[in-house]
């Protein structure tokens, strides 16, 4: 058996706390998979007094400096600090695992140029499309990607098309601990385009600034519009898209017109999915949990296997070739294709 491998926690909230529980629940199944035991050395979090935890609380600046420490695993959220502990962990040598798709979608090429950045949590949770699209596809050409990339619009859709007004829709989603008390990142579509922009820039592998894909999110979407494309024969989604043809990006985010026997028009609820079109692999469609504390927590731990495994960090070595280029020019995909748009 190998030497266990050394990890530091930094945040212990949904998807930290989900992490540091499977870790001591499931440490036999995690030794066989990784090779070795998985051991964490402490944990940062933002208010630790009087706090219990599973590993000793220090702070994040002294857990980092610890020698000996293999990986870190950010699940804190924000652009800052987690970018600079994110770029003195890699400097250090360490792997790097996050689920931040903020500052993936922001940051990511030139933090992966440090050393090896790990983000499968960062898109989808529990779907693994981060490395399916950068390992297993890498050598295909991918033609478009289309998804629910959002758990929390979804559902609010969802309750719209059984008659609930957006604010109740949205009281709704705040009540079950889905929507942020400022659910602007969710209804407002920053959050899908931060998510596209990461896949987008591992299927196209050109480097794409999140802000260039044009957001319409579901604010304005009246009952009364979710009720008219019922009796067309169509549900409303809020559909994260892109394309990569001739070198030319197109992708936005906005509600469209499903026709109701489509499988995106199928996923319900806080489920996400994911539509791919490869040359050779073919049309392939990932659907599953897109948020929840376990189903992040079950991509980050797939990807701290991975790193105690000692396998390629292959998104974070893609993005890191992204580095240099200039960012793409990314127009949008329009009220058309892929499905007509709602509003
Ligand atoms: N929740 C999900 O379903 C989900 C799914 C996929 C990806 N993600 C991503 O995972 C990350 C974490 O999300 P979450 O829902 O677990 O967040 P959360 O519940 O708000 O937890 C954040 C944790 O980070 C700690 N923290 C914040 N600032 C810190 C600082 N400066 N130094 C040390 N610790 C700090 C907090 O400490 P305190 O506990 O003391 O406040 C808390 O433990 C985000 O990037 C999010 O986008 C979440």
């Amino acid at each position: 058996m190998r030497a266990p491998y050394r990890v530091a926690l930094l945040g212990l909230g949904n998807v930290g706390g989900a992490l540091a529980r499977r870790l001591v629940e499931d440490a036999d199944r995690i030794t066989t998979a990784a090779g070795r035991p998985i051991a964490l050395e402490g944990i940062a979090v933002a208010h630790p007094e009087g706090r219990r935890a599973p590993a000793p609380l220090l702070p994040a600046a002294k857990l980092l400096a610890r020698p000996h420490l293999d990986a870190i695993v950010e699940v804190m959220g924000g652009l800052e600090p987690a970018h600079t502990y994110i770029s003195m962990a890699l400097r250090a040598g360490r792997q790097v695992i996050t689920a931040n798709k903020q500052l993936i979608a922001a940051d990511g090429p030139e933090l992966a140029r440090l050393g090896p950045l790990r983000f499968e949590a960062s898109v989808a949770s529990a779907i693994p499309i981060v490395e399916t699209l950068a390992e297993t596809l890498g050598a295909d050409r991918i033609g478009s990607i289309m998804g629910i990339l959002n758990g929390t619009t979804n559902s609010m859709l969802a309750a719209m098309g059984e008659g609930a007004s957006y604010a109740d829709a949205l009281a709704d989603a705040q009540r079950r601990g889905l929507a942020e008390a400022d659910p602007s990142a969710d209804v407002d579509a920053h959050d899908p385009a931060a998510k596209l922009a990461i896949l987008a820039m591992l299927a196209f592998k050109r480097r794409i600034d999140p802000s260039q894909i044009e957001r319409v999110g579901i604010r304005n979407v009246e009952p009364a519009q979710v009720e008219a494309a019922r009796r067309g024969g169509c549900v409303i989604k809020l559909i994260a898209a892109a394309t990569g043809d001739d070198g030319t990006i197109a992708a936005d985010v906005r509600p469209r017109l499903v026709p109701a026997e489509a499988p995106m028009a199928r996923v319900h609820g806080a489920m996400n999915a994911v539509a791919l079109d490869a040359e050779y692999a073919g049309s392939l469609l990932f659907e599953g949990p897109g948020a929840g504390p376990d189903a992040a927590a079950s991509a980050v731990l797939a990807d701290l296997i991975r790193a105690a495994n000692d396998a390629p960090a292959s998104a974070g070595s893609l993005l890191a070739t992204l580095a240099d280029g200039s960012p793409a020019i990314v127009v949008p995909l329009g009220p058309e294709k892929p499905y007509r748009a709602a509003s």
